[in-house]
């Protein structure tokens, strides 16, 4: 008679609603690997503490090697009584090696077994992560170095500020992925710890070795509280925080290149293979790519804050609650792992228009400049401030740009006015001005580029 693995104190059947609602098995069979590896590792451990033979051991390995097998091959098939991957590949394996299958769990629980498997799960999708983050961060890079030459006008309030390099304008986004790049390592440490052998909250009776177990799975600490070990989940809401800060990134860069993508900007052009048409103006080339990285970013936040809910209030140790854990973080590592796909995409092809950036560049982004010109004269720079809006005002009026002022109209506004106030209006050298470290100079984009480069050999 079937049964299900808990079922021995059960004489009533569990309502068909009941079962649907309580399995886990249609989404976290995607952990069936670590699973398998938790469970190898146990079998090991129990060997080590005289529960099984070596012989009994080998026989265990091998059946769950079979298990594992048959998941990757697509042939596992799911029976009607199995909850979730756990229950499933327990039951499987006795299937395979007959009654030795029911020494496994000893000493273990689902408890200490679930948040093993997270936490191996995370640390695999972590490590590809950061292979995801560090090639959009190094095509970044690259074009940076390609195109540093390009001049620009820098924004704020989404006004004409001052002239920058489009390369300094990427590489500010590169440097904000980056930021997460190492928060991204920070977290392992927290993932890393091991759960096993905490049993469903009190410990391990059978003195199983934690430390052989953690060595064997390659945690770096091992959980020193059963009750925490049990129910931790920090680290996935962590995870989620991490995701949630990563997207506004992506975000927030998918929103610039959107801007500038637009014909009244028209300083990038997105390539087809990222851009959609419309069903009814043929005319039109939508950037849903940078589009979709901005609206996922409120579903992965949705994640985060919906699984922060559930952890509120929690009683201590393991409740059902914490099943839902899982949903939301698969849609994060999801969702963030092809966000940064698409947007290393969207990068490496889209085309910079040089010609349009540089005619957006308007003689009224070096007020500051000139402003900057009477401080080297050696005016206090409140002073040269109001001068160089008088200028800028004036010439206004007079409806030319700044550098169409005549000397005779400089040297009324202020004395300290020669002939070389020409020297102001030019935006490469208002920008090679810049070169203090982290400035626009030629100079301080190839140090950019070198930081970010060795940054990213590590
Ligand atoms: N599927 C469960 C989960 O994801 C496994 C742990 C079940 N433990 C229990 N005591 N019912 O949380």
């Amino acid at each position: 008679t079937k049964q299900k693995l808990w079922g021995g104190r059960f004489t009533g059947k569990t309502d068909p609603l009941m079962h649907a609602f309580n399995q886990s098995l249609s989404y976290d069979k995607r952990m069936h690997d670590a699973d398998i590896r938790g469970s190898i590792a146990y079998a090991k451990s129990l060997c080590l503490s005289g529960l099984l033979t070596k012989e009994e051991e080998q026989k265990m390995i091998d059946g769950l090697q079979r298990v594992g097998q048959e998941w990757k091959d697509g042939v596992f098939v799911i029976k009607e009584d199995d909850e979730d991957i756990h229950t499933a590949n327990e039951r499987r394996l006795s299937e395979l090696i007959g009654p030795l299958g029911g020494k496994l769990h000893t000493g273990r629980s689902r408890n200490d077994q679930v948040a093993t498997d997270m936490r191996l799960w995370l640390l695999d999708q972590v490590g590809e992560l950061e292979h995801a983050l560090k090639s959009v961060i190094g095509v970044i890079v690259e074009r940076a170095d390609k195109e540093k030459d390009i001049l620009m006008p820098g924004y704020t309030h989404l006004q004409r500020a001052q002239p920058i390099r489009w390369s300094h304008l990427i590489l500010f986004h590169a440097f904000s992925l980056h930021a997460d790049l190492q928060r991204l390592q920070q977290l392992i440490p927290r993932i890393s710890v091991l759960p096993l052998g905490s049993g469903p909250l009190a410990g391990n009776p059978f003195l199983v070795d934690r430390d052989f177990l953690a060595k064997e799975l390659g945690f770096q600490s091992v959980a020193e509280n059963s009750m925490w070990g049990v129910a931790d989940r920090d680290f996935i809401a962590e995870f989620l925080m991490w995701s949630s800060l990563c997207m506004v990134h992506l975000s927030k860069l998918a929103e610039d290149l959107i801007i500038y993508s637009t014909s009244e900007f028209g300083f990038i052009t997105l390539s087809d293979a990222y851009s959609t048409g419309s069903s009814v103006m043929p005319q039109k080339k939508n950037p849903d790519s940078l589009e979709l990285l901005r609206g996922k970013t409120g579903r992965v936040f949705g994640d985060m804050s919906g699984f922060l809910m559930t952890l509120k209030g929690l009683p201590s140790t393991y409740n059902k609650d914490l099943q839902e854990d899982k949903e939301p973080l698969f849609d994060a590592v999801d969702t963030i792992g092809a966000s940064l796909r698409i947007a290393e995409g969207v990068f490496s092809t889209l085309k910079v228009n040089a010609e349009k950036m540089k005619s957006a560049l308007t003689m009224d982004m070096l007020a500051t400049e000139l402003a900057e010109y009477l401080v080297r004269k050696g005016m206090p720079f409140r002073e040269t401030h109001h001068v160089s809006g008088r200028a800028v005002a004036l010439a206004e009026s007079l409806q030319v740009p700044i550098s169409e002022l005549t000397l005779e109209q400089y040297k009324k506004l202020c004395p300290l006015f020669e002939e070389d106030v020409v020297g102001v209006f030019d935006f490469e050298a208002s920008v090679e001005r810049r070169a203090a470290i982290g400035g626009p100079s030629l100079q301080m984009i190839e140090r950019q580029v070198s930081v970010l480069r060795k940054e990213l050999n590590q």
